[in-house]
């Protein structure tokens, strides 16, 4: 007990400031009452050397007047056992001169209190005949008071030590002990022992003082900590709950998710199919849009092919007749057979002539309904031929549809381009969309400036150029033109203004791609709208 006593350190902190504060007082106290012990002490001698004056200086001054020694010394011995005073000498005045009479005593104290009173006879006051010279020793009174400074100052701090260390063993049994406890408690207070409660509450003491309110909040502190530890519990039980749910959900949702993709990855496939399709039907109805202008423009040659067929035969009947008669002819019909033959030769020509044009015909249609693929074999080709070739087919197609159409055509063609490695089908089919384009944009806009009545002019121009080590070609109409807002959607895929079945709005994308990807050149469009639009291509050399 006394050694955990001694073990608290807030005991001992405590009996360290009791034991200073207390010693410093006592001390000062012990000073206090010395110092009054002193004063009197030296009151006590002053009131003997007053009794001295007032009991002996009659007697002896008689004693002293009669010379009788004896009592004079009977008298100094009665004074020389009063306390403290050690010496005594008597000092006779006769007619103005002093002698010693008589002296007693300790003669060399080295702390001493002097005291002289006169001796007076007779009933003149004035009559001195001696006087007495009284030392009292102090030596005595300093040993004394520092006895009585030893003692009190003992005595004071034992009781000190006394009070201190009862007062440290009732702090240790109502403070230090106790908030052990609790620190002991509240060390040990966890997760396991969250149940158990800190009692500590001294009986017989009913007030309620800081500590029991330490305990009282320690205690409702564990309460709250038992019920946040059962709602965390509670709560990751529910969080491992629905951790399994969640799992369970994501597996589901993945699955679904799966299902989901996998769908979409058909549904895919299924438009691309579509699309395939859609290029396929588009070049289909490109060429059935194209198959009348065709008929048209086979037409037309064939037509001479067969009037020029015709009369040939006819010519060569009338030639293999007059052959027969060859001796017979004169001069003059001699020459007109000769005529004859040089028409035959001419006619023979035109029908080469439109034969070929007819066979040209037939192959770019050949070429535009070639397989969706796009064929990227490149040859040499000269750009202007297949920019006639398309140009015309796509007229003769528009015409043959729209009946009266005209256009203003401006061909500015630069005669230094060479001859360039392209795939003749995919650029013709470039060709050929931007100049359906270009004239179906200008007939919308007739048909408007018509229903107007007003005058409008198609105009088309054509132009190319080598600059670069590129060649630009512009295709250029002052047809409808294409709204600022739209005009980065024309190379979509599908974007069309054009009314259902007319066009699919592929024609742009495909271009697109077929000079970016196959030919790495550039396509790009300038318009404003109801004034022009123009499209640009460049191809390397
Ligand atoms: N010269 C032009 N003037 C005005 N608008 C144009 C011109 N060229 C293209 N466009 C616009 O761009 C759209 C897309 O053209 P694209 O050639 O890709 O498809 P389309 O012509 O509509 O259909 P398809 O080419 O399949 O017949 C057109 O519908 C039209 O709105
Ligand atoms: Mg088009």
């Amino acid at each position: 007990m006394i050694k955990q006593l001694f073990k608290s350190k807030i005991s001992l902190m405590l009996l360290k400031f009791i034991v200073i504060i207390s010693g410093f007082f006592t001390f000062i106290s012990t000073l206090v009452q010395v110092y009054i012990d002193y004063r009197t002490d030296l009151s006590t001698i002053q009131r003997s050397i007053t009794q001295v004056k007032d009991g002996y200086s009659h007697s002896i001054a008689n004693s002293l007047w009669h010379l009788d020694t004896e009592q004079i010394k009977v008298q100094i011995e009665g004074i020389l056992r009063l306390r403290d005073i050690e010496y005594i000498k008597i000092i006779e005045r006769k007619r103005g001169k002093t002698s010693l009479f008589i002296e007693k005593g300790e003669k060399n104290i080295t702390r001493k209190l002097e005291s002289r009173f006169n001796l007076r006879y007779g009933k003149n006051t004035n009559n001195i005949i001696g006087e007495v010279v009284i030392h009292v020793n102090l030596d005595h009174v300093y040993e004394r008071i520092l006895d009585r400074f030893f003692i009190i100052l003992i005595t004071q701090m034992v009781k000190t030590f006394l009070v201190s260390f009862i007062i440290l063993f009732i702090i240790y049994i109502t403070v230090a002990k106790r908030i052990i406890k609790i620190g002991n408690y509240a060390k040990r207070l966890g997760h396991q022992n969250i149940e158990e409660e800190l009692i500590d509450t001294p009986p017989n003491i009913s007030t309620v003082n800081e500590l029991d309110e330490l305990v009282l909040s320690l205690n409702l502190m564990r309460t709250n900590l038992k019920n946040y530890l059962n709602n965390r519990d509670e709560a990751e039980e529910q969080l491992r709950e629905y951790k399994t749910h969640l799992e369970d959900l994501v597996m589901k949702r993945t699955k679904q998710l799966n299902d989901k993709n996998e769908l979409l990855e058909q549904k895919l496939r299924e438009i691309n199919t579509m699309q395939d399709q859609m290029i396929a039907q588009e070049k289909l109805a490109s060429l059935g849009n194209l198959t009348s202008g065709i008929a048209h423009e086979i037409n037309n040659p064939l037509n001479f092919v067969i009037n020029f067929a015709q009369i040939s035969s006819h010519s060569a009947t009338e030639l293999k007749a007059k052959i027969e008669k060859l001796n017979q002819l004169s001069q003059d019909e001699k020459a007109v057979l000769e005529k004859e033959l040089e028409d035959i030769s001419t006619m023979t020509k035109e029908i080469t002539t439109h034969g070929r044009r007819a066979e040209n015909i037939i192959k770019s249609m050949l070429e535009h309904s070639r397989s969706s693929e796009l064929s990227q074999e490149k040859e040499s080709i000269d750009i202007h031929e297949i920019l006639e070739e398309n140009l015309n087919f796509a007229f003769h197609a528009m015409r043959a549809k729209y009946r009266g159409f005209h256009v203003n055509l401006t061909k500015d063609f630069d005669q230094s381009i060479p001859q360039l490695m392209l795939s003749k089908p995919d650029i013709a089919r470039v060709f050929l969309n931007l100049f359906s384009n270009a004239f179906y944009s200008l007939i919308k806009k007739s048909e408007n400036k018509s229903d107007d009545n007003n005058d409008f002019m198609p105009e088309l121009i054509v132009t190319t150029e080598k600059k670069n080590g590129l060649v630009t070609i512009k295709i250029k109409d002052n047809g409808l033109g294409i709204d600022k807002e739209l005009i980065e959607e024309v190379f979509n895929p599908f974007f069309t203004t054009k009314p259902a079945g007319e066009g699919t709005g592929l024609g742009l994308s495909l271009s697109y791609d077929i000079i970016t990807n196959i030919h790495s050149g550039n396509i790009a469009v300038n318009s404003e709208i109801d004034q022009y639009c123009e499209f640009i291509i460049q191809l390397p050399i």
